[in-house]
């Protein structure tokens, strides 16, 4: 192997001979890390490696066993359960409520008989007792640790054999054999890596904290993110009381399954009916509202999307969007002015997901094209009717997948109809009357007259 230090952009993988502020490849500033050169690989001089035991795809294979932390909202995003040895990353903007939520897990896990260690690198040990204290948890037999360094930390869960240990945050963590300050790209790849050997080697299960900014900027759970096992975001409005925690990776479970909890000033309180409290807050009838009979995870939500459409003083009208994808509002608008003849031309667009929720399915197109309609025309929807349903550039209405569910869900809340894709019933209605359109200008002819 050659002795000279390879420096790889850990944007976008490319190699340098040196060390530049700049990768050329990729453009990305401060991106450039040397490499240590690996000491063994299958050209590498030394004894011959030995031949691994191979096997086929029939054995039966017990499912991993799984702990429980009796928080139901965590213990289904978690697909059930802590697996032993397994690897866990939860990332969040600063202050969402990380420490909070891990600090209430550990003490759940810790009652049910789990050994459980939580080491926090930002906290002092009191800092953590009282805010412990706080959440009514000062009995739980965790076992505290304020520390930073990685070595002292390994050691310490080698002599202790714990089956959890939560390590919060591991931009707090350092190890002295790397020449970078913590919180660095080296640090947290380093940090990151020797936790999850330590896992597998040790049957340990680690969940480890990450910040993240807005755009997932900062170095760490992005560099983290394929080591671990599992890959937990908890999001959120800081303003809003609720919280989200969404698998965005499970090895160990369905990936896309969410468990919402509500910032309260006893900590993080479960919250097993998302969609009356999203519907909660929800006024008279009031035009630009429609409700999207929605699915998150294995889980029917629903929830109301809002729109504001007023005349614009400025020459390029605004486009603001809240908890949606701006593109995918554009296009809607575009559909809607091209297929359906309703242009949008010198109106602003405000746009918003009440309760703080980020709604990603395609099938919330016909809500949002639905409350956009409200607000330009100045009508309201009928209060108890719910809308779901993917609109495709040609202005028609895509059946969604699981409307049975939807519809349940819907009629559980107390509402009564439904405007849906055509062919998307399979027979099911849960008791609603269903408006079953084949695309979006028979929806604007039934709801507005127009189209
Ligand atoms: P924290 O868990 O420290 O966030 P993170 O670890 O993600 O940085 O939570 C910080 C916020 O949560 C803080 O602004 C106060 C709020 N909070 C409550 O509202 N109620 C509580 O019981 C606790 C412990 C925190
Ligand atoms: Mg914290």
């Amino acid at each position: 192997m050659s002795k000279t230090p390879a420096f790889t952009c850990t944007g976008c993988g490319a190699r340098h001979r040196k060390w530049a502020g700049r990768c050329d490849a990729c453009g990305a500033w401060n991106s450039i890390i040397e490499e240590a050169p690996l000491s063994s690989g299958p050209g590498a001089p030394g004894p011959r490696g030995r031949s691994i035991a191979l096997s086929d795809l029939a054995t039966a294979e017990a499912p991993p066993p799984r702990a429980a932390s009796g928080i139901a909202e965590l213990d289904r995003v978690l697909g059930g359960g802590l697996v032993d040895a397994s690897a866990i990353l939860v990332g969040g903007d600063p202050g969402i409520g990380k420490s909070t939520l891990l600090l209430q897990a550990a003490a759940s896990f810790a009652r049910s008989g789990l050994d459980c260690l939580y080491i926090s690198g930002e906290e002092a040990a009191a800092q953590v007792r009282m805010r412990a204290q706080r959440l009514g948890l000062a009995q739980a037999p965790v076992r505290l640790g304020a520390e930073t360094s990685l070595r002292d930390i390994l050691t310490t869960l080698d002599a202790e054999r714990p089956r959890l240990a939560v390590i919060d945050s591991i931009q707090t963590m350092w190890l002295d054999t790397i020449e970078a300050a913590p919180g660095s790209v080296a640090q947290v790849r380093a940090a990151a890596h020797e936790l999850v050997s330590f896992a597998k080697k040790r049957g340990v299960a680690v969940i480890l904290v990450g910040h993240v900014t807005k755009e997932g900027q900062i170095a760490g759970p992005r560099v983290v993110e394929h080591m671990v096992d599992t890959v937990l975001y908890f999001e959120g409005e800081r303003g809003h009381q609720f919280r989200i925690l969404r698998a965005v990776k499970n090895r160990f479970g369905p990936s896309g399954e969410i468990g919402v909890f509500e910032m309260t000033g006893a900590g993080l309180a479960e919250v097993s009916n998302p969609s009356a409290l999203f519907l909660s807050s929800r006024d008279a009838p009031a035009p630009g509202s429609a409700v999207f009979a929605g699915i998150e995870g294995s889980r029917p939500v629903l929830t109301e999307i809002q729109a504001l459409v007023a005349p614009s003083p400025l020459g390029t009208p605004r486009r603001t969007v809240v908890g949606l994808d701006s593109g995918r509002l554009s296009t809607i608008l575009a559909v809607l002015e091209a297929r359906v003849g309703i242009p949008f031309t010198g109106l602003d667009v405000f746009l918003n997901v009440a309760g703080g929720l980020r709604v990603t399915e395609p099938a919330a197109d016909l809500a949002v094209a639905a409350a956009l309609l409200s607000a330009r025309e100045d009508v309201a929807l009928p209060t108890d009717m719910v809308l779901f349903g993917e609109i495709s550039l040609s202005g028609a209405l895509r059946p969604a997948a699981q409307t049975e569910n939807r519809l349940k869900e819907a009629a559980k809340l107390g509402f009564t109809q439904a405007a849906l894709p055509a062919g998307s019933r399979h027979g099911a209605d849960a008791g609603m009357a269903l408006r079953e359109l084949a695309d979006l200008a028979a929806f604007t002819g039934d709801m507005f007259g127009a189209g």
